[in-house]
C-alpha cells in the first residue's frame, strides 16, 4: 500500500518536473502570461518571475506601482490598454530593464511623472485625458523609439521638441474632444517621422486649422473628419491644401469623413493636386446634392485612388455629375468600392486605366458598353453587383484589348449561349466567374486564352466534351457544383491545377491521372463517394499522387455509400481484387477445381487413396463397435480373440503371414485344425472354435467360395448367427472374387460383397501395416480366461 503511494508520489513529481521543463524547452525567451478580460482591480502578485509579456488589459485597474512589476525583471512588453489609470510615474519601471513596449492607450492618464531610466521603442499613450502632449524631456533619450502614441487637447511647439531629433517611424496622435481652434497651428511640424496618424476629436466639426505637413512624413492618415457646415467654415480643405509643401509624402489616407459631396468632391480636387501618389479616402457619410461640377485634372501625381465604404443620403442630384468625374480620371489604379454605386460612365477619351476595382456596388449589365477607351486596361472587378446576363459582359471585354484579368464573381449571371457570338476578348488569362447561377452552357464560350478560371459555387452538372480548346488553362476551380465525373484533360491540355471539391461525383473515372499527365495539384474530396469496385484504380491512383497533387488527400475522401462504409476514408477502403473481376473469380474457381480433381485422381492412381478410406472407414467403425459392446458379459466366456477359417489353398498365407502378425501381439487364434478336440467332428469342432472367439475370420479367396463356404452356411442356418452375432464376422478378402463366380445360393455372402464390409490385402508391401492394425484393432480384446488353459488341455 505504502509502495503504491510512494509510486504515485514519484510519477507526480516526473509529471510536474515535465510540465515545469515544458515552456522553457520550447522557448526559453518568450513566456506569455494573459490576464486580459478577467476583471482585475490591480496588477495581480502572483505573476511569474519569468514573465517577458504581460496582458493585462481590459481591466479595472486605477493605477500602477513600482512594486507591482519590481520583480518582473524579464518584462518586454507590458500591454494595460483599456483600463482606468490616471496617473503614471514612469520611474515605476526603473527595475524593468527589459521593457520596450508599453501600451497605457484607452486609460485616464491626466499626468505623467518623468524618469530617465528606461529604453521604449513602443510607448502608446494615446486616447487618454492629457491637456499637454505627455512628452517627458528625457523622451529624447529614446533612441530606439519607433512607435509613439500621444493624446492631448492643446499643441504646443514647445512640446514636441524633445523628441524633435529622434527618427520615429510611427506618430500617433489622438486630439481630445476640447481641441480649439486657437492653437499654435504648426506644432506637429517638429515630429520626424514616416507616418504620421493624427485622429481628429469625433463629433467635432472641423473649425481648427492645423498644419499636419511633417516634412519627413511618407504616410499621413487623418481621421475623423466632420464638415457639415456651411462649405466656407470647413476648415479641413486649409489643412488639405498646406500638404503642397510635405516633400515626401506618398500616401495620404483620410478615415471617417461625414461631410457633403461638394465639400467630398472638393478633397478629391486638392488630393488630385498634392504631390503623392496613393489617395485612400473610407468610411464617408455624405449628405446634400452635387451640381455640374469641373474638374481639374491637370498636373497629378497620382497613381491610385481609392474611394471604399460610401453611404449617401437620397441622390437628389444627376449623378452622371460624380460618374463623369471618375471616369475621366487620368490615374492607373482606381477602386470605388462598397458604394452604392449604381452605374460608370466610359471614359471620354482613351484612359490610362490600368485597374480598375468596382466591387460591392450596385452596378448592372450596361456597365462599359459599347466602350471603347478602356484600353489599356489590364485588371478590372466587377465583384459583387448586379450582372444578370454573362452575354453582355462578353460583349462589354470585346474592346478591352489588353484586359488580362476579370472577376465577375459574386453576381447572378447565368448564359443563354443562343443569344450572341462569343466575343471575349483575346487577351484575358485570369477570369473568376465564381458564385452566379451559370450552367454547363458556360462552356460553349470562353475566353481562348483563359489560364485561370474560377467556376465554383455555380450550378454546373457537366463539362460537355465538345466545348472549344483551351490549350492554356493552367488552373481550373470548379468546386462546389453538381459534376458527376471529373473532366479529361482532352480539351485542358495544359492543366496543371484542379480544383472539383463538394460536387456530387460518386465514381470519378481513374483514367483522369493519364488523361492530365501535367496535373501537380488536385483538391476532389468532398464528394459522395460510392465505395464498390469501380472506385478501385481511382483511390490506386490518387494514393499513388497523394502528397504532392491530392493536397486534400486523405482527411477529405470519405465514402458515402453503401450505408456500411459510410464515412470510411478512401484510403482505408479495401475490396480483395477477386470479387471484383467476374472473370478472375469464375477463372480462380475453375482453376481450384481442376487442381483439387487433379490432385483426387493422382492419389487415387498413386496412393490408393479408397482403399486407404474404406481402411479408415472400418477402423472407425470398429472401434465405434467395440465401445457399445458390453464387454464384461462377452468377456465370461471368450478364449480366443479370433477364430481363422480358410481353404486350404491359403494355408500357406495364413501360416506364413496372418498367423505370426497377429500372435506376435499376444491375440489367441483358434484353428479348428490345430485347438482340435478329439471325438469331435470337424464341423463341431469348427463350431466350438467360433463360440469361444471373439471373432471369426474368414479369408476369401474363389478357392474358399468354391469349397469351404457350404460348411459355414450350413452352420450359420443352424445358429442363426447372421441374424444374431452379425458383427463377430471378419472377412478378409486375399483375393478379388468377381461377383459372379460367387454362386447365387449364397445371398449372405453376395450382399456382404456388395456392401464391400471386408477387408482387402494390399498387394503393395507399403499398406501391409496399416492392413495388420486394423485387423488387430478388430479383434482385441482382453479375454478373461485365459487362453493357455485350453492350450494346456
Ligand atoms: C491582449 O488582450 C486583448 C484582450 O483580450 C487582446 O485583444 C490582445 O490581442 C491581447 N494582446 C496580445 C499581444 O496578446
Ligand atoms: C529614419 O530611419 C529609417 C529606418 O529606420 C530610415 O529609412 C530613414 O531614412 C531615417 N530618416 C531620417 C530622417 O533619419
Ligand atoms: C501644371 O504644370 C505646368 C508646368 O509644370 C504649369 O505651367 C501649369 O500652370 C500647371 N497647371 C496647374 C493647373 O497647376
Ligand atoms: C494597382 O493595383 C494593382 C493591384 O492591386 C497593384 O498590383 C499595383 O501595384 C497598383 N499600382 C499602383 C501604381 O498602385
Ligand atoms: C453599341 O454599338 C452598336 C453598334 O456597334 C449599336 O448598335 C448600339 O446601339 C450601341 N449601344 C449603345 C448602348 O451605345
Ligand atoms: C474568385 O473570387 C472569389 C470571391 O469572389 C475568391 O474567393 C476567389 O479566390 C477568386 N478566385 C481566384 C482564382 O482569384
Ligand atoms: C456540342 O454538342 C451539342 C450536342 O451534344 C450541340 O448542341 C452543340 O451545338 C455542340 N457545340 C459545339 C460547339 O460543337
Amino acid at each position: 500500500m505504502t509502495q503504491m503511494k510512494l509510486r504515485i508520489f514519484y510519477f507526480a513529481i516526473i509529471f510536474m518536473l515535465i510540465c515545469e521543463i515544458k515552456p522553457q524547452v520550447s522557448d526559453e525567451s518568450e513566456f506569455l502570461v494573459d490576464r486580459s478580460q478577467t476583471g482585475l482591480t490591480h496588477v495581480p502578485k502572483d505573476l511569474s518571475l519569468k514573465t517577458t509579456t504581460l496582458n493585462i488589459s481590459q481591466n479595472y485597474i486605477s493605477e500602477i506601482q513600482s512594486s507591482d512589476i519590481l520583480s518582473l525583471s524579464k518584462l518586454r512588453i507590458l500591454m494595460l490598454s483599456h483600463n482606468k489609470i490616471q496617473y503614471l510615474d514612469i520611474s515605476v519601471f526603473k527595475f524593468n530593464r527589459e521593457l520596450e513596449h508599453l501600451d497605457l492607450s484607452h486609460n485616464k492618464l491626466r499626468k505623467i511623472s518623468c524618469h530617465p531610466t528606461v529604453n521604449f521603442k513602443h510607448l502608446d499613450l494615446s486616447f487618454n485625458a492629457f491637456d499637454d502632449l505627455p512628452i517627458c524631456k528625457e523622451f529624447g533619450n529614446l533612441a530606439q523609439l519607433k512607435f509613439l502614441g500621444l493624446s492631448a487637447t492643446q499643441l504646443r511647439k514647445s512640446s514636441v521638441q524633445p523628441v524633435a531629433h529622434l527618427n520615429i517611424s510611427e506618430v500617433l496622435l489622438v486630439l481630445g474632444d476640447s481641441y480649439g481652434e486657437e492653437e499654435e497651428s504648426d506644432s506637429l511640424r517638429y515630429f520626424n517621422t514616416r507616418s504620421l496618424h493624427v485622429v481628429f476629436p469625433t463629433k467635432k466639426e472641423f473649425r481648427f486649422i492645423l498644419d499636419v505637413s511633417v516634412s519627413t512624413a511618407v504616410n499621413l492618415e487623418l481621421s475623423n473628419i466632420r464638415c457639415v457646415l456651411p462649405d466656407d467654415e470647413c476648415h479641413f480643405l486649409d489643412v488639405l491644401s498646406k500638404l503642397h509643401k510635405t516633400p515626401r509624402l506618398s500616401k495620404l489616407t483620410l478615415n471617417n469623413i461625414e461631410t457633403s459631396w461638394s465639400i467630398f468632391i472638393a478633397i478629391i480636387q486638392i488630393g488630385w493636386h498634392i504631390k503623392m501618389e496613393y489617395f485612400s479616402i473610407s468610411n464617408v457619410k455624405l449628405q446634400g446634392h452635387l451640381g455640374f461640377r469641373k474638374f481639374d485634372y491637370s498636373n497629378t501625381s497620382l497613381k491610385a485612388l481609392s474611394i471604399q465604404q460610401v453611404v449617401s443620403d437620397v441622390f437628389s442630384f444627376p449623378q452622371s455629375n460624380i460618374y463623369s468625374i471618375f471616369s475621366n480620371m487620368k490615374i492607373q489604379n482606381f477602386t470605388v468600392s462598397a458604394t452604392h454605386m449604381l452605374h460608370m460612365l466610359c471614359p471620354s477619351q482613351i484612359s490610362p486605366f490600368l485597374y480598375l476595382d468596382f466591387s460591392n456596388n450596385l452596378l448592372t449589365d450596361i456597365i462599359f458598353k459599347n466602350c471603347t477607351t478602356l484600353t489599356a486596361l489590364k485588371t478590372l472587378s466587377l465583384k459583387m453587383n448586379q450582372l444578370k446576363e454573362l452575354a453582355n459582359i462578353i460583349l462589354m471585354t470585346k474592346e478591352m484589348k489588353s484586359l488580362q484579368q476579370l472577376d465577375i464573381s459574386q453576381n447572378s449571371l447565368r448564359y443563354n449561349e443562343d443569344e450572341n457570338t462569343c466575343s471575349w476578348t483575346k487577351s484575358l488569362l485570369s477570369l473568376n466567374m465564381s458564385s452566379n447561377t451559370l450552367t454547363d452552357s458556360v462552356f460553349r464560350c470562353l475566353p481562348p486564352k483563359v489560364k485561370i478560371l474560377d467556376l465554383h459555387n455555380n450550378r454546373i452538372t457537366n463539362i460537355p466534351k465538345n466545348v472549344t480548346h483551351l490549350q492554356a488553362l493552367q488552373e481550373l476551380n470548379i468546386a462546389f457544383n453538381s459534376l458527376t465525373d471529373l473532366p479529361g484533360c482532352g480539351t485542358f491540355s495544359s492543366l496543371s491545377a484542379l480544383i472539383i471539391d463538394h460536387n456530387s461525383m460518386s465514381h470519378p473515372s481513374a483514367d483522369f491521372f493519364q488523361s492530365c499527365q501535367k496535373i501537380r495539384s488536385m483538391r476532389a474530396g468532398n464528394n459522395p463517394f460510392l465505395c464498390t469496385c469501380e472506385l478501385r484504380e481511382f483511390i490506386k491512383n490518387i494514393d499513388q499522387v497523394s502528397s504532392e497533387v491530392a493536397q486534400d488527400w486523405p482527411d477529405s475522401y470519405k465514402c458515402d455509400y453503401p450505408e456500411s462504409s459510410k464515412g470510411v476514408l478512401l484510403k482505408d477502403f479495401h475490396v480483395s481484387p477477386l470479387s471484383c473481376n467476374t472473370t478472375l473469380l469464375i477463372l480462380t474457381v475453375v482453376t481450384t477445381m481442376l487442381v483439387l480433381a487433379a490432385t483426387v485422381t493422382f492419389l487415387c492412381h498413386y496412393f490408393d487413396l479408397p482403399w486407404y478410406l474404406r481402411m479408415m472407414c472400418q477402423w472407425t467403425q470398429t472401434r465405434h463397435r467395440a465401445r457399445n459392446i458390453c464387454l464384461e458379459e462377452l468377456q465370461g466366456t471368450l478364449q480366443f480373440h479370433a477364430f481363422i477359417s480358410y481353404s486350404g489353398h491359403d494355408s500357406a498365407w495364413v501360416k506364413n503371414e496372418l498367423l505370426p502378425n497377429l500372435e506376435k501381439e499376444n491375440l489367441q487364434i483358434c484353428l479348428h485344425e490345430r485347438n482340435f478336440v478329439p471325438g469331435k467332428s470337424i464341423l463341431e469342432n469348427i463350431i466350438n472354435c467360433i463360440e469361444k472367439s471373439y471373432k471369426s475370420i474368414f479369408v476369401l479367396s474363389p478357392n474358399f467360395i468354391q469349397s469351404e463356404w457350404c460348411h459355414y452356411e450350413l452352420y450359420f442356418a443352424h445358429h442363426n448367427l447372421f441374424h444374431g452375432h452379425f458383427d463377430n464376422l471378419i472377412l478378409i478378402l486375399l483375393e478379388f472374387i468377381p461377383q459372379y463366380s460367387i454362386p447365387s445360393s449364397y445371398h449372405k455372402l453376395k450382399a456382404l460383397m456388395a456392401q464391400r464390409t471386408y477387408l482387402e490385402w494390399p498387394a503393395e508391401k507399403s499398406k501391409h501395416g496399416l492392413f495388420w492394425a486394423n485387423l488387430r484393432a478388430a479383434i482385441n480384446i482382453n479375454l478373461m480366461n485365459q487362453v493357455k488353459e485350453i492350450n494346456h488341455t
